[in-house]
């Protein structure tokens, strides 16, 4: 099966090529768009990641080349149009679970970055300056977090922060956990959430229902000092909104390893160019925000189970079985 693999970095590829995968892979650097759909004609399949554009007229450009299988090599799935996937006869297999240790790792890294000061540390010691006014930090322990999400990843935030870090846990998520609940983490609503927690921390998906879940009236809520942290999707926090509120203090530190719009700028060298997008330029302003580019994902463990889930789900395409639990369907009645 010949499978055109869109947004290909070098490192994607030797992650691929180390498995000596058995289908004639197409490795092609472009973002999938409108524009370089073409590009798979004649391919079944085409292998995504998270911001590719998979609207309905991408989607259409690339079923009438012939592709017939979407495989998404990441979790989420909030870039594409899945009815109309489905009313063009498009499969669609996603990597369910890699290594969700990468991103909660990456979380709980960003948050004592940001609380400790530990990047303005380390540039201030290279240039010589080791003065410590201004890098004054707070314990974790003791303090009140509350996870938005404890499926895999913020299940594993939840249980670092309560069981490692001895804060009190505060969770919302449609189908609270009995093993979380077990070691004290205590289910609450979103606005109990946002009026008690010290520090936030977002894992849940990019729905409807969850777009822009932090925005000015959640922030309103909050104690001033709020530290928020967004490893999940950028569509969860309006920036517009954390950017004023991070001018009046209500938010005291922010750390985001996604954007919603990132996907002009997430992994690419911009260095050299102007940033055209405001609402992140004013951010990289801020002493006390962090921005990582979409890397909580980045480990080798992580990219090796990309591959592999990946390559497994073409095989069993190619071979006429079930996707199984791979596969992503519309929502019942959506
Ligand atoms: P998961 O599916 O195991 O957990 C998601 C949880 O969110 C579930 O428990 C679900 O019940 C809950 N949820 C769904 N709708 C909700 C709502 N309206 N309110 C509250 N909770 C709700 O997913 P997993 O693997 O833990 O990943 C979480 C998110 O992390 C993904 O959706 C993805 O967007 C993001 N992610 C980010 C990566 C990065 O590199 N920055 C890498 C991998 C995932």
């Amino acid at each position: 099966m010949r499978i055109a693999m869109f947004s290909t970095k070098p490192y994607d590829r030797r992650s691929f090529e180390a498995l000596a995968p058995r289908h004639d892979m197409q490795y092609l650097a472009p973002r999938l768009e409108a524009e370089t759909a073409p590009l798979a004609a004649g391919a079944q399949a085409v292998c995504a990641f998270v911001n590719d554009d998979l609207s309905a007229p991408v989607l259409q450009a690339l079923a009438g080349g012939g592709t017939r299988l979407l495989l998404l090599r990441c979790a989420g799935f909030n870039n594409v149009d899945l009815a109309e996937a489905a009313r063009l006869g498009i499969s669609i297999a996603r990597v369910p679970a890699y290594s969700p240790h990468a991103v909660a790792e990456f979380t709980i890294g960003l948050l004592l970055a940001l609380i400790r000061h530990i990047p303005r540390a380390v540039a201030r010691t290279r240039d010589g300056n080791f003065a410590l006014e201004g890098l004054l930090g707070f314990d974790l322990h003791g303090r009140t977090a509350g996870v938005i999400g404890t499926g895999k990843i913020g299940a594993l935030v939840a249980r670092a922060l309560s069981a490692g870090f001895g804060c009190r846990v505060l969770a919302h998520d449609l189908h609270p956990d009995p093993a979380l609940q077990a070691i004290g983490v205590t289910y609450t609503e979103p606005r109990t959430i946002a009026a008690e927690a010290d520090i936030i921390t977002l894992h849940c998906p990019l729905t409807p229902q969850t777009h822009h879940i932090i925005r000015a009236e959640t922030l309103a809520l909050a104690k001033p000092g709020l530290i928020l942290v967004n490893t999940s999707r950028g569509g969860l926090v309006n920036a517009e909104d954390a950017i004023e509120a991070l001018k009046t203090g209500r938010l005291g530190g922010l750390a985001i390893d996604v954007y919603e719009q990132e996907a002009d700028l997430f992994f690419e060298d911009l260095s050299n160019e102007i940033l055209a997008d405001d609402a992140i330029a004013r951010l990289l302003t801020f002493p006390n925000v962090l921005v990582t580019g979409h890397q909580a994902f980045f480990t080798l463990d992580a990219l090796n189970a990309i591959a592999a889930t990946t390559l497994a789900n073409a095989d069993r395409f190619a071979a006429g079985e079930p996707l199984g639990t791979a596969e992503v369907r519309p929502p019942v009645g959506g």
